[in-house]
């Protein structure tokens, strides 16, 4: 990631060098579109404790997570809306989607009840990591993006080793449930779990056919495939 959104000066050199200026304009658009900072989890102990290694960074201030494997497509971007909500409610937004059946134990699940006025608000009173299916306290499931208050670092320093041996976010932000309010968000927009290989292929699938360059071409193949 480091090497992607940096200058690649012996690309750059050889681009310029042979005239292909228009793939130069691409490789230094590249580094120019954001600035980022960098930490890095040194080991491998648990999505909680990644999001813990940003304290420094982040500071006192809300922030958000994102798991890239879960890729949203949506009108207005899944955090703008979550951001929205944490502004109108004054609490951590965590994204959601209701899954039937025994797939719910994938994920962190919510417990608590739906908001009055608001149907696509969760408003939460605990969570759990991949239950059992049988143990689901309901079919609300967590969905790779938090916005959260800086408290649950702290918490996130207390949270010892949950599911699967590691140290959970879900657990850290089951801590900050019982001090402040915390929200799920059912998004408007279609998920795709690309940390799936089939998941993926729908994501590569459906983004293709919707680029207004190679999607009419993409169209045109599949169609012509003996399916
Ligand atoms: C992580 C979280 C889980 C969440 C899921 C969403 O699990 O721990 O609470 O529901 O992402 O994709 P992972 O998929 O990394 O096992």
């Amino acid at each position: 990631m480091e090497d992607h959104f940096d200058h690649s000066f012996e690309l750059d050199a050889t681009l310029e060098r042979r005239g292909k200026l228009e793939l130069l304009a691409v490789s230094r658009g590249v580094s120019a579109l954001a600035k980022i900072s960098y930490v890095r989890q040194k080991e491998p102990l648990g999505l909680g404790h990644a999001v813990l290694c940003a304290k420094d960074l982040v500071g006192d201030e809300p922030f958000a997570v994102i798991l890239p494997d879960d890729v949203i497509d949506a009108k207005v971007p899944c955090l703008k809306q979550m951001i929205k909500i944490f502004d109108q409610k004054g609490g951590s937004v965590l994204a959601t989607q209701t899954v039937e059946g025994p797939s719910i134990s994938l994920y962190g699940v919510l417990s608590g009840s739906q908001d009055q006025d608001n149907p696509r608000i969760y408003n939460c009173t605990g969570m759990v990591e991949k239950p059992k299916f049988e143990d689901a306290p309901s079919k609300q499931a967590i969905i790779g993006r938090y916005v959260l208050t800086p408290r649950v670092f702290e918490l996130l320093e207390q949270t010892t080793p949950g599911a699967g041996g590691e140290i959970q976010l879900t657990d850290g932000i089951l801590a900050l449930v019982k001090e402040e309010k915390v929200f799920g968000y059912t998004f408007e927009g279609k998920r795709f779990d690309a940390g799936d290989k089939f998941g993926m292929l729908q994501a590569t699938v459906e983004f293709a056919l919707k680029r207004s360059d190679l999607g009419p071409q993409f169209r045109a193949y599949l169609k012509g495939l003996a399916l």
